[in-house]
């Protein structure tokens, strides 16, 4: 079971070395199977080694070692840090920071390259999702080009774009009927959802057969509430 904690643009330097300790503490005294990861702004980037129960990751870079590529980071910078856990293709960085679907096949293929372990996001937007789960399922699958599913260091997460930071999860049937159809294709690749997933609505979703864990925003801010999350998927009991 997979948790992982995507700041996004928030905490600063400061705050996310005492969330990185206080939740390192806390996995420490509270065995878990869960394979927790946090997702901080590149500028507090701390050595991931400090925090030995949380797998570090980076929310972005560029499909370089390094070079001429103003305000981006490559895997020299990653490196320095112990970062070896990646997100790619998020819907925030696929609309609002414009990344197509080659490039992201190209980060995609570094990442590959350099045995990080990633989180690949995938969702729909809500005019696709008006138009039914054949829609959906299309759009869903378009967004896997030239992206080698095999990879096994690879998890995908399902966010729909309407769900993320609004305070709407998707309906817990759709959640399923997706997380389905992907199972179906790539098997033993980890599945995750995400799009405002809070300790409201998690057992829920993650009771769900083919869900392997959360890729959780606002929710996970909070160290303590994060905490709480990772506690509530630690005791989901999933029939085999
Ligand atoms: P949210 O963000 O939990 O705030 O909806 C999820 C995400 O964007 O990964």
């Amino acid at each position: 079971m997979i948790t992982a904690a995507n700041f996004k643009v928030n905490h600063t330097r400061e705050s996310t070395a005492s969330y990185l300790e206080a939740l390192n503490l806390f996995l420490d005294a509270y065995s878990t199977h869960c394979d927790v990861r946090v997702y901080p702004a590149a500028s507090s980037f701390l050595k991931a080694d400090l925090y030995p129960h949380v797998k570090l990751g980076a929310q972005n870079f560029y499909p370089a070692v390094n070079g001429a590529y103003t305000g981006e980071i490559g895997s020299q910078q990653l490196n320095e840090f112990g970062i070896k856990n990646v997100l790619i293709g998020h819907s925030e960085r696929r609309v609002t920071l414009r990344e197509t679907q080659d490039f992201i096949a190209k980060k995609y293929a570094f990442a590959k390259e350099n045995g990080w372990e990633i989180i690949y996001c995938i969702g729909e937007p809500k005019d696709v999702r008006r138009n039914g789960f054949e829609a959906v399922a299309q759009y869903l699958l378009d967004e896997f080009e030239d992206i080698d599913t095999d990879y096994d260091k690879l998890s995908i997460a399902y966010e729909p774009i309407w769900a993320i930071g609004t305070g709407v999860s998707a309906e817990i049937k759709d959640i399923a009927e997706v997380l389905d159809m992907l199972k179906s294709r790539f098997k033993s690749t980890p599945l995750l959802y995400g799009g405002s997933v809070n300790t409201e609505n998690l057992r829920q979703i993650i009771s769900l057969k083919s869900c392997g864990g959360a890729l959780i925003g606002n929710a996970a801010l909070d160290a303590a509430n994060f905490c709480k999350l990772i506690q509530i998927a630690q005791n989901v009991q999933k029939e085999e």
